[in-house]
């Protein structure tokens, strides 16, 4: 995991939305979680959200990551190596967390479920969470109807279009997972001509070739429909909605779920 990481760490620059928090994304998790006079912890150390809060922690396992992609420890914020899973924080002491993209960067339900319970248990009870998901439609597109939008100019970045692909690629797979190394595959099925889709669209090679890092990952994605979600978070807390986090490229893919109201299970 922390490879796959580290070798997306080295083209970090040629990211883009959805993948890293566009302003309104910024401005969603403020909105919805208040989080100006707070502590907040966030899972990862994505530099977009290091402004939110009056003081944060960030968590990452990744030291790689914590060095390459964290903007630095100041008096109001740090981050530390640790596992979403086994947080450094005493139960229920957390007033805030949130985190970009962690459900579908973990795998499958199970995990997604034992993530919940992590956070259900590092909350205090009027916490709150803000986990930005990448949702698949409950109507999945096909691949044609993805081929065609992109080559129409209908999609606007080559990161939403690989999350496009992500979602047709998963098939029936169970618990909407697909390890990356499926999502290249679909891309060079479905686009095996990379240099039309950069004359089409206008995106440099160097960015559409930031996929080839899916190439040697055993990491496996999930891109659940927010029903399935919901469903799996209400088992962890009474309070679960979603937000919508703008109109950016695929925004409609990408809401926050705010968890409120952690159950205390064990
Ligand atoms: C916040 S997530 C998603 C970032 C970005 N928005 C995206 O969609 O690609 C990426 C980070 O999660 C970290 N990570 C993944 N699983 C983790 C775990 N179980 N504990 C701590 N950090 C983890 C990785 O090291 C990486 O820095």
């Amino acid at each position: 995991m922390t490879e796959h990481w580290n070798a997306i760490r080295k083209h970090w620059q040629l990211l883009g939305s959805p993948l890293r928090p566009p302003a309104q994304v910024v401005e969603a998790y403020e909105r919805e979680l208040e989080l100006s006079q707070s502590h907040v912890v966030m899972f990862g150390v994505t530099p977009e959200l290091t402004g939110l809060g009056a003081t944060m922690t960030a968590v990452d396992e990744s030291p790689d990551m914590i060095a390459g992609i964290w903007p630095g420890d100041t008096d109001t914020r740090k981050a530390v190596q640790g596992d979403w899973f086994d947080l450094p924080f005493p139960g229920a002491s957390v007033d805030a967390l949130i985190g970009d993209g962690c459900l579908s960067v973990i795998g499958a339900a199970d995990l997604r479920r034992a993530l919940f319970a992590s956070i259900a248990r590092a909350l205090k009870s009027d916490g709150r969470a803000g986990i930005r998901l990448y949702a698949c439609p409950e109507t999945r597109d096909e691949p044609q109807q993805v081929r065609a939008l992109a080559l129409a100019g209908g999609v606007s970045t080559f990161h939403e279009l690989k999350w496009r692909v992500a979602m047709t690629a998963m098939g029936g797979a169970p618990d909407y997972t697909i390890p990356v190394t499926g999502i290249l595959e679909h891309f060079d099925r479905m686009f095996p001509d990379r240099e039309e889709l950069s004359a089409r669209t206008g995106w440099e090679l160097p960015v559409i070739g930031t996929i080839e890092v899916y190439r040697n990952s055993s990491v496996v994605y999930s891109f659940a429909p927010t029903a399935a979600l919901i469903k799996e978070a209400v088992a962890f807390f009474d309070d679960v909605r979603l937000a919508s986090t703008g109109t950016y490229g695929l925004a409609e893919c990408c809401p926050l779920l705010v968890l409120r109201s952690p159950k205390r299970l064990d």
